[in-house]
């Protein structure tokens, strides 16, 4: 006999297991696992298989050197985005765009969905979340409104597929958002687990059949009910998150996942008016607000995949009346905070046992680079001591829990984007390499983080 096999799905993570469990392994939630029904798939999907005994085919072997393909790809002709991309939307593939409800993501893809069409490529926008005549509204703000992208609001996934399937083959689909889809096959509500994998996994294998960008949007939800964009992250090619600090106009669109291009890019923008503009010089709006004559800030020359990024960062240390100090982080590690507190301490004589330590990446922006610890620690000694730091230097290294200070990447283009910014002088660890030749900010080299004590309280 045939066993026929049935796929459980926890509605609180997606995992996927071969049969009911009270309690996901993935992420420890009880009565979350339910039985999916993909009894024929939608258009054949993986429960759909051919049921019957079939002999296998024989495939071809290849050998490893052979004709190799680049990814053929649509280029928006926005720099910013087309960067994060690693150069453009890859055809017959599904990009994720995830981010907080009113981040941006539907200006952004109505705005990128404009530049296609202007450029020639058929554009279609499928709208679940708003009706036609709120989808053209923003439009006209973006000045998009004069283009051939071509709008359905439809929430049914076999409509969607059937509509699309009509067209001209479209060369780009928006699909907004992957939690107002939903599919006839699956009884659940729309934005449950059962009803986003469904529709993504309908909308992928449109996209592959096709040749056709699908870009699905997916809002980050609150715990709860609605799934969020994680359950699709590992069906997807690539995925991007669009961020930003609430009262900050700025976004930042980061890569996470890519199966083309490399996954440390981000795109920098500003909302607007008119939508989003494109921010060639992020380190000229991050250090926009600086006020250089306060202790406690330090300009970090940090990297974003590729490029260099100057952003300052700022502590306060204050004496604390708490049994335990308070200890506040906003674009960092806590963790990593922890860590170079407690080298200042053992290997510094920085005492901060006592003191109340605020930590703050301006702009709203966040950092993950170890390479930021030296900026941090000569933040926190200069807020300790009420000495500014000097406002033309840039700060970048690694501290280790020895102390001393590790030699990061791309020295060279971190220095080089300081210079290019006024700054004349980086405190740095020692012994890096790719330094230019020709330099005109000077350099400090530290070897250890004592020593980087030293000079800022000195
Ligand atoms: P939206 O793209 O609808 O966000 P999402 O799709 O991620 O939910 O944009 C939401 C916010 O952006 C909204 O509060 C209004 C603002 N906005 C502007 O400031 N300027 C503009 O030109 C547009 C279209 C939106
Ligand atoms: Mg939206």
């Amino acid at each position: 006999a045939v066993k026929t096999r049935a796929t459980f799905v926890c509605q609180n993570c997606g995992a996927v297991t071969s049969r009911w469990q009270g309690r996901c392994d993935a992420c420890g939630e009880w009565n979350t696992i339910v039985e999916e029904n993909e009894a024929g798939g939608i258009g054949g999907g993986p429960g759909g298989a051919s049921r019957g005994r079939r002999k296998g085919r024989v495939a071809a072997l290849m050998p490893l050197s052979g004709e190799m393909e680049e990814a053929p790809r649509i280029v928006s002709g926005l720099p910013e985005l087309d960067r994060v991309t690693g150069g453009g939307f890859v055809r017959g593939s599904a990009l994720l765009v995830g981010g907080d409800p009113g981040i941006g993501k539907s200006t952004l893809l109505m705005q990128a969905a404009a530049a296609l069409a202007r450029g020639g490529h058929s554009v279609v926008y499928v709208s679940g979340e708003e009706a036609v005549a709120q989808v053209r509204l923003r439009a006209q703000r973006l000045k998009a409104a004069d283009t051939s992208v071509q709008l359905m609001a439809e929430t049914n996934i076999e409509d969607i597929l059937a509509t699309l399937s009509a067209q001209k083959r479209p060369d780009f689909v928006v699909v907004d958002s992957i939690q107002t889809v939903w599919t006839d096959i699956a009884d659940s509500a729309p934005g449950t687990v059962t009803q986003v994998r469904a529709g993504a996994q309908a909308l992928i294998r449109y996209a592959k059949s096709s040749g056709a960008a699908v870009i699905l949007v997916g809002h980050v939800t609150k715990e709860g009910q609605i799934a969020g964009p994680r359950v699709v992250e590992h069906m997807v090619d690539a995925v991007l998150y669009f961020e930003g600090e609430g009262g900050h106009h700025y976004r930042v669109l980061r890569t996470v996942k890519n199966r083309f291009g490399p996954t440390d890019e981000i795109g920098v923008f500003e909302m607007g008016d008119s939508g989003l503009r494109e921010v060639s010089n992020p380190s000229e709006l991050f250090l926009g607000e600086r006020n250089e004559k306060a202790p406690g800030a330090a300009v970090f020359a940090g990297m974003e995949g590729t490029r260099p990024v100057l952003v300052e960062i700022q502590a306060l240390v204050a004496p604390s009346t708490l049994g335990t100090p308070r200890r506040s982080v906003l674009g960092w590690d806590q963790p990593r905070l922890a860590m170079v507190l407690a080298v200042l301490e053992a290997h510094c004589g920085v005492r901060l046992g006592q003191h109340d330590v605020y930590l703050n990446v301006a702009g709203g922006y966040r950092i993950s680079e170890p390479a930021a610890d030296l900026a941090v620690a000569a933040a926190l000694v200069s807020s300790l001591s009420g000495k500014a730091l000097p406002g033309d230097s840039v700060y970048f290294g690694e501290i280790s829990l020895s102390g001393a200070v590790r030699p990061v990447a791309h020295a060279g283009a971190r220095l080089k984007e300081a210079e290019k910014l006024g700054f004349r002088s980086a405190v740095m660890p020692a012994g890096s390499a790719d330094l230019p030749k020709s330099r005109e900010a000077g350099v400090h080299e530290m070897e250890t983080l004592a020593h980087l004590v030293a000079t800022v309280a000195g």
